[in-house]
């Protein structure tokens, strides 16, 4: 067995106005390279909080995260910078698209960053998500699915060995969610490893684990 992430004994406590807030209680799980793991967890349990500190956007309050064997949490600025462009692909809740550029130039942007020129895959990638005929619209001007499917495209450019996804189907129907949980099953058996957040309980169907969230607490799930 590979195991290419570890969480251990994570907690997040949000200090705001003097209140505290314990967004995330002891969170330990580990995750093998090529598995496709799903949280599910009603609003405000936490979810977010614990992509973002896997993606290290956010800052933990203690407790620590294994990424291929090395403790990640206290890399160098730099270092986290050079890792999410290289390893990790990214959908966030909200489609994060930059309205400025169009459809394939945000999806070819993350290859740009990189130094690289990745059009004809941005356009493969457009293609698989069925949103081929947009490329050159700007985001505000499509829908919130069409976005998602940007998004979903954009996170896949540099070919990630890390997929962290929120909610990435939100506002998808019911035909296109299923179609994005197999490709995100399809890319687990490929080897990339995927973590997504969802509230579709549909996804079971595809997962290689689901697991609860209740009140910044993980519950293994099935
Ligand atoms: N930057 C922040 N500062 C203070 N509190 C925050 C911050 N971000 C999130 N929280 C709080 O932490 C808790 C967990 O939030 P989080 O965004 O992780 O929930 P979630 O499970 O993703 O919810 P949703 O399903 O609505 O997206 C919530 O109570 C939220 O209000
Ligand atoms: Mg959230």
């Amino acid at each position: 067995m590979d195991k290419i992430l570890e969480v251990k004994n994570l907690n997040k406590t949000y200090v705001e106005g003097g209140q505290k807030l314990d967004a995330l209680r002891d969170i330990s799980f580990s995750v093998e390279r090529g598995e496709f793991i799903v949280f599910i967890g009603p609003s405000g349990s936490g979810k977010s909080t614990l992509l973002n500190l896997i993606a290290l956007l956010d800052n933990a309050t203690s407790g620590s995260i294994l990424f291929e064997g090395k403790e990640i949490l206290k890399l160098k600025e730099a270092q986290k910078a050079k890792l999410r462009l290289n390893k990790f692909g990214f959908v966030f809740q909200f489609d994060g698209l930059l309205p400025e550029f169009t459809v394939l130039e945000n999806i070819n942007m993350p290859a740009l960053i990189k130094g690289k020129n990745k059009n004809k895959r941005a356009l493969e990638l457009l293609k698989k998500m069925d949103i081929e005929d947009l490329s050159r619209k700007m985001p505000p001007s499509i829908s919130g699915g069409e976005k998602q499917r940007a998004a979903i495209a954009r996170a896949l450019i540099n070919e990630p060995v890390l997929l962290l996804a929120d909610e990435p189907t939100g506002n998808l129907d019911a035909q296109r969610k299923e179609r994005i949980f197999k490709d995100f099953a399809e890319l687990a058996a490929a080897g990339i490893t995927v973590l997504m957040v969802t509230h579709d309980d549909h996804v079971k169907n595809y997962a290689d684990k689901c697991y609860k969230i209740e009140n910044g607490k993980i519950i293994l799930h099935d």
